[in-house]
């Protein structure tokens, strides 16, 4: 899909629904915190969140006390209902960055940060070229020393996602993707169940960069 085109799909999706009914809420995103813990950064740590949507991750992020995230995604209306959420003056705490993963123009003038965290972003990404821009923004990005965490829909996962076709991942496909400069630290197979009550199977990736 064309940036314009992605853009309007996922402002559609945003729009016709309340954020607690979309399949990929969460109430609590513990799996990620459980993740992020394990890197051990302080609270003053750039933590980027790409593909944000309307995560409950950045709420709870705040909670925890870090002070320097960045929420990004390509649909504008996402952000707004996370930024609402939030509000003020915690949304302060927040660099809201409305940008394509696949065709950076904004995210890509940003300083590396300490974390890079995705989920179910990646997996929608099934041209060449998409996945080879987002893994090469996510290597310019990534610190050295620092954190990458990918969750995506594994080998067993769904076909499709919101209408859309994914490409499914286990670990050792995005160690091929990464190459040497990454090194995992862990991965776990977790099982989100849906609003609607159905299940998918997500594979959870931590890696550490060590250019
Ligand atoms: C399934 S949702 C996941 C949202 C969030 N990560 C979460 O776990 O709740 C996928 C998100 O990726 C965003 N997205 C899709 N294609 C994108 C792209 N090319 N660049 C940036 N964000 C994109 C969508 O707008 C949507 O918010």
């Amino acid at each position: 899909m064309k940036s314009g085109d992605s853009k309007t799909y996922w402002n559609q999706i945003y729009s016709d629904k309340e954020v607690d009914k979309l399949g990929w809420h969460e109430e609590n995103p513990e799996p990620s915190i459980s993740l992020i813990k394990k890197c051990n950064i302080n609270k003053n740590s750039t933590i980027l969140n790409v593909g944000a949507g309307a995560t409950t991750l950045v709420d709870e992020l705040l909670k925890i006390g870090y002070k320097n995230l960045i929420a990004a995604d390509i649909s504008p209306i996402s952000l707004d209902k996370l930024k609402k959420r939030i509000n003020k003056p915690d949304s302060k705490k927040v660099t809201w960055i409305i940008d394509d993963l696949t065709n950076s123009q904004e995210l890509i003038k940003l300083s590396p940060v300490d974390l890079w965290h995705d989920r179910a972003v990646l997996h929608f990404f099934t041209k060449k070229e998409d996945i080879k821009a987002y893994f090469n923004l996510l290597k310019k990005l990534v610190k050295k020393g620092g954190y990458l965490i990918i969750a995506v829909f594994n080998l067993d996962g769904a076909s499709t996602c919101s209408g859309l076709p994914v490409c499914r991942y286990n670990d050792s496909m995005l160690e091929e993707m990464l190459g040497d400069d990454f090194k995992l630290i862990e991965a776990f197979d977790y099982n989100y169940t849906m609003p609607s009550g159905d299940t998918r199977k997500y594979i959870y990736t931590l890696f550490k960069s060590s250019k």
